[in-house]
């Protein structure tokens, strides 16, 4: 494993501090002791504040006398001599203590050429200033299906239902993908008690299950959208794009020598369809869709939490891969970053800048699909080119695909729509999203309803001139949003030549 590979160079090249960020201790103790079974040996430590310093392996009660202040502690591992391995498990409430970083950086000092390495294992990163220089922070990454395999095996032994195919078995794998060992080890077991087995029938509850725990983190959200492509009036160009790279993700690409998509960025008018076909474009590639919520990244709570929250969120993410990973106008996430930088003491822009650094450096398959209205508020590095494979402009429907939206949404409606002349219909809502056609037409149905009749044509007409559409109303952010996106962004409908007619 690349993880386990890096810790073990770092610990070889005496590295004397690193953060380790997990929730799984028992996993993470395992894989530290292995590696301190190199040459050279080490032997591994593990401070935590009920016992103070306890030797890995070793019963709880033979503890290093008078180790349970995390200062004393530090000041211990300074006076050993021999080649070891220091965990502090409880580290990261006491690490902004100037006395506790004080500490540590004397040990950092003390390892000079020495084979001692202290790392920091904690759920949460939170490196005080003082020791951001001296510190390599690391991800413990969630379990690979060959891990996920062990705890299947274990699971399918308990229960003795042994035969099960490679399929099952892979399928079932698959679907715990992105669970820590423990939870894994849990939605089995719940599996098996439901059903009183385990086979490829209980591959749903294996997902309901991860859906449940991955809500349960409450910043990623599993997203399942019934509308395929088809319900998406117009936007030819994207919709093209989109159906070109359905196999992207497949080895077949790959043996092609084509590159993983990284991601694309929709940009344009409110309610004109941006959100919609980005959901939709989960089935039309048949890979999950994860909703991130920016605004719920963000955490007063403690110095290092945003970063935290966002990493867990990416690293879950990237462990169901290949997914899309959803972030719906993300323009909102930066209203506060730019012009007032320092508003929340520069989270927001940390947050962003750990993102655009993901993004640059993620190889797993995970598609970001990013959605924005205000293109002004969005930091200017995020449209550089490179970042996003394409970055569409979703303008306002030219008559033709307010045509097909308005065939869209009344076929939604009613089976027989041939009472309806569109053409007319088109013509009356000049200037209206596909969100405002949709409003007007559920309007009309509305008011014949209430009369208790069958809503016709002119109903619809009514209710149209009855709206006054967003680009009337903001008429000038419309037009400056186009102006913009005219220069930077590829028009999402059809040709170009027809995109600069579309004036108002
Ligand atoms: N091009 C379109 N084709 C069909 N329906 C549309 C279109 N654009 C908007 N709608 C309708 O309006 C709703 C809101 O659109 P949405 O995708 O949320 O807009 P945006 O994200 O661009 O603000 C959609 O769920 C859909 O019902
Ligand atoms: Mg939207």
């Amino acid at each position: 494993m690349v993880m386990k590979e890096e810790l073990s160079i770092l610990v070889q090249a005496q590295y004397p501090l690193i953060y380790l960020v997990t929730s799984e201790e028992e996993r993470a103790e395992q894989t530290i002791d292995a590696l301190a079974q190199m040459k050279p040996t080490r032997k591994v430590f593990i401070w935590t504040v009920t016992h103070g310093i306890v030797e890995y392996g070793q019963p709880r009660n033979v503890t290093q006398h008078n180790t349970v202040s995390p200062e004393a502690a530090v000041e211990w591992v300074i006076r050993q001599r021999d080649p070891g391995i220091f965990v502090f498990k409880d580290l990261h409430p006491f690490i902004d203590s100037p006395a506790v970083t004080r500490w540590l950086r004397d040990a950092i000092a003390s390892f000079k050429d020495t084979q001692r390495t202290i790392i920091l294992m904690s759920p949460v990163q939170t490196v005080p200033i003082e020791l951001e220089k001296e510190v390599i922070v690391l991800d413990y990454p969630l379990p690979d299906m060959a891990e996920l395999n062990q705890v299947l095996s274990q699971q399918l032994e308990l229960s003795r239902t042994r035969r099960v195919t490679t399929e099952a078995r892979e399928k079932l794998l698959k679907a715990a993908l992105g669970l820590t060992r423990d939870e894994a080890e849990k939605v089995y077991r719940k599996a098996q008690v439901t059903s009183g087995r385990l086979t490829e029938a209980e591959v749903d509850i294996v997902l309901s299950e991860k859906k449940q725990l991955i809500r349960r983190n409450g910043i990623l959200e599993y997203i399942e959208e019934d509308e395929t492509l088809d319900s998406v009036g117009g936007l030819e160009e994207l919709k093209h794009w989109l159906r070109q790279r359905s196999n992207a993700f497949t080895e077949r690409a790959r043996e092609y020598g084509l590159p993983q998509p990284k991601g694309m960025m929709i940009l344009g008018v409110p309610g004109c369809g941006k959100s919609l076909i980005a959901k939709t474009t989960s089935r039309l590639w048949g890979l999950p869709l994860l909703r991130l919520d920016m605004g719920r990244v963000y955490d007063g709570s403690m110095v290092g939490r945003s970063e935290a929250n966002l990493r867990n969120a990416l690293r879950t993410a990237e462990s169901i891969s290949p997914a899309i990973l959803f972030i719906d106008e993300i323009d909102k996430a930066f209203a506060g970053s730019t012009g007032s930088a320092d508003s929340d003491g520069g989270t927001s822009s940390r947050i962003f800048g750990s993102f655009l650094t993901w993004m640059q450096e993620k190889t797993s398959p995970v598609f970001v699909m990013a959605t924005a209205n205000r293109v002004e508020r969005l930091p200017g590095e995020f449209l550089r080119k490179g970042r996003f494979d394409e970055i569409f402009f979703v303008d306002l429907p030219s008559s033709d695909e307010r045509k097909e939206i308005f065939g869209i949404h009344l076929a939604k409606r009613r089976e027989d729509i041939s009472r309806f002349d569109l053409d007319q219909l088109v013509m009356v809502c000049d200037g209206f999203s596909g969100a405002e056609i949709e409003q007007a037409l559920v309007a009309a149905m509305y008011e014949a309803f209430a009369q208790d009749r069958e809503f016709t044509q002119l109903d619809i007409i009514a209710s149209i001139r009855a709206t006054l559409p967003l680009s009337k109303t903001m008429h000038e952010q419309v037009t400056a949003l186009r102006d913009w996106a005219r220069q930077r962004a590829r028009p999402a409908a059809s040709s170009v030549a027809e995109y600069q007619r579309l004036e108002f």
